[in-house]
């Protein structure tokens, strides 16, 4: 292949015959009777770009969709058994297969659908996605060979494939497979090899490929320029997700559902629905009206920050509700953590109607729902997850009432999010702001909330919050915050003994809150934040630190 021609995106990997998709399906047709009947997908229209990742059960594709994104490609991922009509309007300009816990020969193991193959763009399927491709299109898995966990080495084949540009020759993948290919599709050539995998990776004329490693991990390193080289070489994207562009199109989007209707919209504080509020402000105008309903349970200075920032800098609409004592009504005398959230969950969701019937007509509820959350409902559907915590979501919706959603953010990943934050204008402050539990404070005091546990609280946690931004580490942790205990020990202070309360520091490192270590703080910055808590607030006369990983602890002490 000419370097031209890999630029204009020619899908060519590797010849060797000429057998046509059509002819492929055919043979697989035959072998299998529930093979979807779509009809073939129509021409793609306008030019867009977009990639389709069909999800077998992996635990990886809203990973291979994060690598997607990254090189700047929108992409989704849809279940095995979408029908060409719910993907259609992608207009995907390749199919990635991803990864599975099955073995192709399972009772029911899922199929690609037949548009996969027939809509003539590139197919990448990765792990069980590939023994898939072998399976359908004429080839033979060898089922439950040895099993290959681990690291290996990639080794290619002298076979020249536009998926390995600008990689050396060997390099480290990751496996994790039973089935392995034995004999691969007619047409399809072996482009490399690890010493337990004779075919590692295979390609067709026709760009479609398989992977038995998968690229979308870490420990596979140059896994994220095999991505790139499928999305650009192979399917002729050239990149254009951006933010700017996701602004744009949005715009025009939530201009197209909202029409001349009313929206309205939770203010938490937190980058998701501060984003919500700015794009949907961008594209309505006034006619988004932002409720923000301040619990008393928020961090100091939280209200002044939210009401500077929507309503003197961006003008909107917004309703700041001071309900502090009706939540703290609720909460008298309640200790047990569930309850607590259980109680704040119920009070926002009253509170937030009250305000929104005062609005008059209401047509539209905005949340700032992202994409995991969207793909985890889509692809466990009824999967139980034993309960922890409830974490109800404070600021979640209020279903009574009837409205449609805007969800302009359900298809972005929250770095994504604070990407757009940062070029519609929020300040850094606002968008690299750590997450903060929807009940607050309340659940950082361990035992009854009460106005003064409160201002305790909110006065320690002060400190560790401008403490750890002056060491420069607050973005690099998950969150760091205080936690007021119960617990009173004796201490002394000049010549008389006190008996206070007791601080705990939680600082943690986390990728997305499921697991999380404690981050190794440095012993001054530790020091200070001590110093400081037992000198600055007169409640509390002794500082420890939490040690303790997710699992078996939680981030949050309640
Ligand atoms: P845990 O404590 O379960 O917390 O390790 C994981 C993440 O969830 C946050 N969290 C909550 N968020 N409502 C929320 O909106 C809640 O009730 C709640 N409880 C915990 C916590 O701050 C961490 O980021």
């Amino acid at each position: 292949m000419t370097e031209k021609k890999r630029r204009q995106g020619s899908h060519r990997v590797a010849v060797s015959g000429d057998v046509e998709v059509s002819a492929y399906l055919e043979i697989a047709e035959g072998r299998r009777d529930e093979q979807p009947q779509e009809e073939p997908a129509k021409p793609l229209g306008e030019e867009r770009e977009a990639v389709a990742i069909v999800d077998f059960g992996s635990q990886y594709s809203w990973l291979i969709a994060r690598r997607v994104r990254e090189c700047s490609v929108y992409c989704e991922v849809v279940p095995h058994d979408a029908t060409w009509e719910s993907i259609a309007s992608l207009q995907p300009k390749g199919f990635i297969l991803s990864g599975g816990p099955g073995s192709v020969y399972d009772e029911g193991a899922p199929q690609a659908p037949a548009y996969v193959y027939k809509s003539q763009v590139p197919v990448l399927g990765i792990c069980y996605g590939m023994q898939l491709i072998a399976h359908q299109l004429g080839g033979r898995v060898a089922l439950g060979a040895k099993r290959e966990y681990g690291l290996a080495v990639l080794h290619q084949n002298s076979v020249s494939t536009p998926l390995f540009e600008g990689l050396p020759p060997d390099i480290p993948v990751w496996m994790s497979h039973g089935d392995r290919i034995e004999d691969m599709p007619p047409g399809f050539n072996s482009l490399a090899y690890t010493d337990n995998s004779p075919i590692a990776a295979m390609g067709n004329d026709q760009g479609i490929i398989g992977l038995q490693f998968h690229p979308e991990v870490v420990h596979t390193p140059q896994g994220k320029n095999i991505l790139r080289n499928f999305l650009y070489e192979v399917c002729g994207c050239s990149g254009t997700w951006t933010s700017g562009s996701f602004i744009a199109e949005s715009i025009e989007r939530i201009r197209n559902q909202v029409g001349k209707g009313k929206v309205i919209c939770a203010l938490s504080g937190g980058v998701d629905s501060a984003v919500v509020a700015t794009l949907i402000n961008r594209a309505v105008g006034d006619q988004l009206t932002c409720i923000f309903v301040d619990t008393g349970l928020l961090r100091r200075e939280e209200a002044e920050r939210i009401n500077n920032t929507f309503q003197k800098n961006m003008n909107m609409n917004l309703i700041h509700v001071n309900a502090s004592d009706r939540f703290l009504a609720k909460l008298s005398g309640v200790v047990d953590p569930e309850e607590k959230r259980h109680i704040i969950g119920e009070e926002f969701v009253r509170v937030f109607e009250e305000e929104a019937a005062k609005i008059g007509r209401v047509d539209f509820l905005a949340q700032g729902t992202l994409y995991p959350d969207v793909v985890e409902s889509a692809l466990t559907g009824s999967r139980t997850v034993a309960t922890i915590k409830t974490h109800h979501n404070v600021g979640g919706l209020p279903s009574e009432m009837n409205l449609s959603l805007v969800e302009p953010l359900r298809f972005l990943f929250k770095d994504e999010v604070r990407e757009v934050g940062l070029a519609l204008g929020l300040t850094e402050e606002m968008v690299y702001r750590q997450p903060f539990p929807g009940p607050g404070l309340a659940i950082r005091i361990i035992g009854e909330v009460t106005r003064e546990r409160l201002e305790t609280v909110r006065a320690a946690d002060w400190i560790v919050m401008n403490e750890i931004k002056n060491a420069n580490m607050y973005r690099q942790l998950w969150q760091s915050f205080a936690v007021l205990t119960p617990v009173r020990s004796v201490g002394v202070m000049g010549d008389s003994r006190t008996y206070g309360y007791m601080v705990a520091i939680r600082a943690v490192t986390s990728e997305d809150a499921m697991t999380a270590d404690w981050a190794r703080l440095p012993y001054e910055l530790l020091a200070r934040i001590s110093n400081r808590i037992v000198n600055e607030v007169p409640e509390v006369n002794r500082v420890v630190y939490d040690i303790s990983s997710k699992p078996p602890s939680t981030i949050e002490w309640e």
